[in-house]
């Protein structure tokens, strides 16, 4: 296990004195970073749920997601370059994907630019599956839709048992 490994990992709820370290790394991440304002009005929105990956005090990822209905719609999912491959991405879709079904979510479904092929392997993993796709979604770039149905339905939950194995 590296220096990142995930056994030092400890994934929580961002709360507001998360933002200004998350919104640092998202600017290290994104193109179009999103401004301490959007996170914070995202958190100030019931509907939705944000986590961080947290190494010692230093926080190496973040996702969010907002629930409308029976749809769970990820807003975001970022790791920190050093800290990727060690499967923090994977746990923080597993624990977005618990707290979705808490939530009462049947079905999940995000936007990612269409050359993003690690993202899509890991959501992928999820069984989610290209829908269709949003043109100009991102500044210089389309977006592919991806969708899994029946998260709440026992095959889903056999996929789940199956990622959080490899965990
Ligand atoms: C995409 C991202 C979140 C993955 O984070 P990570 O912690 O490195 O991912 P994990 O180690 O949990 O990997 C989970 C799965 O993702 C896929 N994956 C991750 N990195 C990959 C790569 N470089 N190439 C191919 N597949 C990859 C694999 O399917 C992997 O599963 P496996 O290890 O069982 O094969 C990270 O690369 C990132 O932050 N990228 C920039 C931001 C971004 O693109 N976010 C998505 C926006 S929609």
């Amino acid at each position: 296990m590296g220096r990142h490994g995930v056994c030092m990992m400890d994934i929580r709820a961002m709360t507001l004195d998360d933002i200004q370290a998350v919104s640092a790394l998202e600017q290290r991440v994104y193109p179009e970073p999103w401004s301490e304002s959007v996170f914070h009005d995202e958190l100030a929105q019931p509907n939705r749920r944000y986590l961080i990956a947290v190494e010692g005090d230093e926080i190496v990822g973040y996702a969010g997601m907002m629930v409308i209905l029976e749809d769970a719609h990820i807003t975001t999912m970022s790791v920190a370059p050093a800290a990727r491959g060690n499967g923090i991405a994977k746990r923080m879709m597993v624990r977005l994907i618990d707290l979705a079904l808490a939530a009462g979510a049947k079905h999940l479904t995000l936007e990612v630019r269409r050359s993003n092929e690690s993202a899509q392997a890991l959501y992928r993993k999820f069984g989610l599956a290209p829908v269709g796709v949003r043109k100009d979604y991102y500044l210089n770039e389309d977006a592919l839709i991806m969708w899994a149905s029946d998260i709440d339905k026992a095959d889903y939950e056999e996929r789940l048992r199956r990622v959080r194995e490899e965990l």
